[in-house]
């Protein structure tokens, strides 16, 4: 009888149980059809896959817990659908994720969502939701992230986010919200409210912060461009020592900055750009000895500058468009670190401390510009091998310019305009290589202007106005381009130079033993004068219509080096859609794109932060190769670490995008078999294996560290448009310590290197150590495969035949056995026998580059100085 019942029992239980638990899964099918109804704005063809030929928790977007089989995650993302969010919502209670980021929602969040009891992320992410943040969210007591970014919320940002004990991760940028009271939010590692432009300017104050001082997880807090007046108050200090960012540019936040700053001893960034902050740099900064960038620009601070000396980890400094006065203070020498330091338009007196510079080994942007400084251009310059752009333009130097500027050879800009510098033009610019900048305009210089200024192959801006020129302007490189020289005008002697100038021709010896009539004087004269007249004329409008272009043609400057967010490659990429998408490197998708304020297209390497050692990889390409500036290496224009609109962290690589493709694709023609290129031609290679062993001449010898690149390759060898060549992808790169011996005992052993098969070194493979060597013999098979055309993987490379061996067993007699056929075909049919000789031993002493730099032995293998001097020894023996 007992048991009777008790199976009876049993069984009435499981079948409630069993109906209960269908009945509620009904009730989620339910739900999400009537969601997906409103979500999709009613478009029939708007998620096919959620039909009732499949399970619901088979559905597009739609993750099912196992047990219990009741929907746990909803993630859409990236569509046009233009609905709303519907208050079936409210039924998918066991969910725990809500992510439906850019999909043009409107209307409001419904408060629905406060049944979500479980719900620990909640990301609406990119749409257009308006009115209030719903009261009923404080029901979900267990969220650990809102995200809200980029929609158009509106009211406060409500104070009960600080009961939410969960929480961690606060993104509500780019709103209409009032953030005046931000609760207790004592789990919160990150805030970031920015950009909220709530109208009424400057009339909410920062008194919240105090509510903020027990939130002592608090690492980062951004507060951008949200109009906020009134003072930084004192308590900022009391704000969570772990606090790493503290942003609140863009603002109107006036008063002087407090003492207690100092307190924040984690601190890293320290951002207040554009508000109406005064009085001195207070004393205590000194104390943040982590701090790395520290923006001050655009507010209205005075005193000298001195603290700064005890920053000895800035590596940005932006101080420009404030008071400041006083002069440079030699203490700056510590900050060693310093890359971009700005201080143009301030009060800064007195002469630039002898030697200073040369202690800022990494400085790479230098701008002293519209200041009062005094006395000639200090010695120590010359030790800045990475110095990029260096503006002094609008002071008081004067004296000759000294020649260490000379060996500055990553200088890209150099403007010297409106100061008293005098003595002439020195020839040593003409070897700076990298030059496109060059303004010494409204100074005394009086000389002859140099030809080598003809070699600068960069230059497309050249301002030499109202100096005390004199002679013959030369007519090669930058002077035969009339829109590149931007003027000569204000010189009183110069002759010559390309007809489109219009300046009197230079008077040639034997005219002088000619005497001329006072007839052909008075035409000379009328000539003359109508040729300066017209010349001023010009000058005038030309003036006139100038555009401040400086701005414009480089990416990293005045208001700080090329920053961009998340948003902006999110757009320059077209959301980076797979059309954009030009390859696929080490750790991580590179596509083509371009910024609305940048001219030249960039290629972002957009990092998969999933793959081992991604982070890592990131931090070796943007922090060592942003320093290093060589023509023949692929310029990194910025880095950018963010979130990206699902909150998640987001590291992306911005280079210029390189027109012409790579090697790879040159050689072998693209992966839908194209035709491939039949235009490389024997100079054309030469100057490509000329280009890369520059690079690499660079990277093994002439950095403080060295560099070894290891994966050079085809693929990594890119074409610009000017048909200069750019060694890229530094993602597997390494820094060897010290000395560039083989046998040296700081090297790296490569058991991790990952490379790519056919260009790794044999050593690499049995642990030997990472060394240049190792790059040689890489670059000596990618020259073999310029000269074969074949790939070191091709199929008739097996176990005893290498590309290495191929090309040695044949040479010199098979030489024409093993060269690329398309090679072979640009030479011209016509040839004489003398020339086809020629070519013949070109190509043979070509293909011993290659078999010596692939030697077995690292030690057998040719060094980057020889190679470059073969092979221009080739080049001139197939030019005669
Ligand atoms: C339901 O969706 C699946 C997946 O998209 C699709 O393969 C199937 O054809 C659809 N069935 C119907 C009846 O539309
Ligand atoms: C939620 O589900 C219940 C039971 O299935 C139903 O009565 C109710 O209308 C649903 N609510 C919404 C907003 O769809
Ligand atoms: C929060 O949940 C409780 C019950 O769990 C309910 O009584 C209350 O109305 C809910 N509050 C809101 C704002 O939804
Ligand atoms: C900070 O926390 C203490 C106790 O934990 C509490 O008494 C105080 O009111 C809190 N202050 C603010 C501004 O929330
Ligand atoms: C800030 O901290 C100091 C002690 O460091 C304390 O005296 C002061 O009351 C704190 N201020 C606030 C607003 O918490
Ligand atoms: C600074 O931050 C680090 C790591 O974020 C932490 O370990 C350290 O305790 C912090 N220092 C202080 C004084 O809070
Ligand atoms: C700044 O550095 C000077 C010496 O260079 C030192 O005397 C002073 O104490 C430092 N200040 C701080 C706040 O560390
Ligand atoms: C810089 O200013 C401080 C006071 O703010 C003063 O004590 C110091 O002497 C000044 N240094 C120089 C070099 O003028
Ligand atoms: C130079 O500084 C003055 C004020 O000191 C400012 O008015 C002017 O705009 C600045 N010029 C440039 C080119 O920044
Ligand atoms: C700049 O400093 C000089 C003294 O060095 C002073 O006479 C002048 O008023 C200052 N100019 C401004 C705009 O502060």
């Amino acid at each position: 009888m007992r048991t009777h019942s008790q199976l009876l029992l049993y069984f009435m239980l499981s079948t409630t149980v069993a109906l209960a638990l269908s009945l509620s899964s009904v009730t989620d099918k339910h739900a999400l059809l009537s969601l997906k109804e409103k979500l999709t704005n009613g478009i029939p063809d708007a998620l096919p896959s959620w039909n009732e030929s499949l399970h619901f928790c088979e559905w597009e977007g739609v993750t099912c817990g196992r047990r219990h089989m009741r929907v746990s995650v909803l993630h859409l993302e990236n569509q046009n659908w233009g609905g709303t969010l519907g208050p079936s919502l409210g039924n998918l209670t066991f969910l725990r994720k809500l992510k439906l980021s850019n999909i043009d929602l409107h209307g409001e969040i419904p408060k629905e969502v406060g049944l979500l009891k479980r719900l620990q992320v909640l990301d609406l992410s990119k749409n257009k939701f308006h009115g209030k943040i719903p009261f009923e969210l404080t029901n979900c007591t267990n969220l650990q992230e809102i995200i809200l970014l980029y929609n158009q919320l509106t009211g406060n940002v409500p104070s009960w986010f600080g009961s939410m004990t969960q929480l961690n991760k606060l993104l509500l940028g780019a709103n209409n919200l009032i953030p005046l009271t931000l609760g207790s939010l004592n789990k919160l590692k990150r805030i970031r409210v920015d950009n909220n432009n709530f109208g009424s300017g400057g009339s909410h104050d920062l008194n919240f912060l105090s509510s903020l001082t027990n939130c002592t997880k608090l690492e980062q807090l951004i507060l951008d461009g949200n109009g906020f007046g009134g003072v930084l108050p004192y308590y900022v200090g009391n704000l969570s020592t772990y606090l790493s960012v503290l942003s609140m540019a863009k603002n109107q936040i006036y008063g002087v900055i407090p003492e207690s700053l100092g307190q924040l001893i984690n601190l890293t960034e320290f951002d207040m750009m554009r508000n109406f902050l005064e009085g001195k740099i207070p004393n205590s900064i000194g104390k943040l000895k982590n701090l790395g960038r520290l923006v001050l620009q655009q507010n209205s601070l005075s005193g000298n500058i001195t603290t700064i000396g005890n920053l000895t980890t800035l590596f940005e400094l932006y101080l420009h468009t404030n008071n400041f006065e006083g002069s440079i203070p030699i203490t700056l020498r510590h900050c060693t670190q310093l890359q971009t330091f700005g201080i143009s338009t301030n009060n800064l007196s007195g002469d630039i401390p002898d030697h200073l510079f040369g202690y800022l080994e990494n400085l790479i942007n230098l701008d002293l510009s519209n200041n009062s400084l005094t006395g000639p251009l200090p010695l120590g310059f010359g030790n800045l091998k990475h110095l990029s752009l260096l503006y002094l333009y609008e002071n008081k130097l004067s004296g000759e310019i000294p020649s260490d500027l000379g060996t500055c050879l990553s200088l890209t800009e150099l403007i010297l305009e409106r100061n008293f510098f005098h003595g002439s033009i020195p020839w040593f610019l003409g070897s700076l290589r990298s030059l496109e900048v060059l303004d010494i305009s409204n100074n005394s210089f009086s000389s002859t202007i140099p030809l080598e200024l003809e070699n600068l192959v960069y230059l497309n801006t050249l301002d030499l106005s109202f100096n005390n020129l004199y002679g013959e302007v030369p007519t090669r490189g930058v002077f035969s381009n009339v829109s590149a020289i931007n003027s000569l005008t204000g010189n009183k002697n110069l002759c010559g130079g390309i007809p489109q100038l219009k300046l009197p021709p230079c008077l040639k010896v034997p005219a002088k033993k000619h005497k001329r009539t006072p007839k052909e004087k008075l035409i000379l004269i009328s000539v003359i004068g109508g040729v300066v007249i017209s010349v001023i004329a010009f000058t005038i409008v030309h003036f006139l219509t100038r555009k401040p272009k400086r701005l414009s043609s480089s990416p990293s400057l005045i208001n700080g080096s090329l920053r961009v967010t998340y948003g902006e490659l999110h757009e320059a990429t077209n959301g980076f859609s797979s059309s954009n998408l030009v390859g696929t490197g080490s750790f991580g998708s590179v596509y083509k794109g371009s910024l609305l304020y940048f001219e030249k297209p960039i290629a972002v390497k957009v990092l998969n932060l999933e793959t081992r050692g991604a982070a890592k990889s990131f931090m070796v390409e943007c922090n060592a190769l942003g320093k290093m500036k060589h023509r023949n290496l692929v310029k990194i224009l910025t880095c950018c670490s963010s979130v990206d609109y699902n909150g998640e962290d987001f590291k992306a690589i911005v280079f210029e995008f390189m027109p012409s493709g790579n090697l790879e694709n040159l050689l072998h023609g693209n992966e839908d078999h194209e035709s491939r290129n039949l235009n490389l031609n024997f100079t054309q290679r030469l100057d490509i294996a000329l280009d890369v062993a520059h690079a690499l001449d660079y990277l093994h010898n002439d950095t403080e560290q060295v560099v070894v690149h290891c994966d050079v390759k085809p693929s990594n060898v890119l074409l610009d448009d000017d048909g200069v060549t750019h060694l890229g992808d530094f993602g597997v790169a390494r820094f060897l310590h010290g000395a560039t011996e083989y046998s040296s005992k700081n090297q790296v052993i490569s058991s991790t290197i990952k490379g790519t098969i056919g260009y790794i070194p044999p050593e690499y493979g049995s642990g030997g150590m990472v060394s240049p060597q190792g790059d040689i013999y890489s670059y000596g098979i990618v020259l073999l495969e310029m000269l074969t055309g074949k790939r070191p993987t091709d199929n008739m490379f097996y176990e005893n035949l290498s590309l290495h061996k191929f090309c040695k067993m044949r040479i010199p007699e098979g030489i024409l056995d093993v060269v690329d056929s398309c090679l072979l075909m640009s030479f011209a049919e016509d040839q004489t026998q003398v020339m086809e000789n020629n070519i013949k031993e070109c190509l043979v002493m070509f293909a011993k580059i290659g078999i010596a730099c692939s030697e077995e032995f690292p030690t057998q293998r040719m060094l980057t100085k020889d190679v470059i001097v073969k092979l221009l020894e080739i080049k001139r023996k197939l030019s005669s």
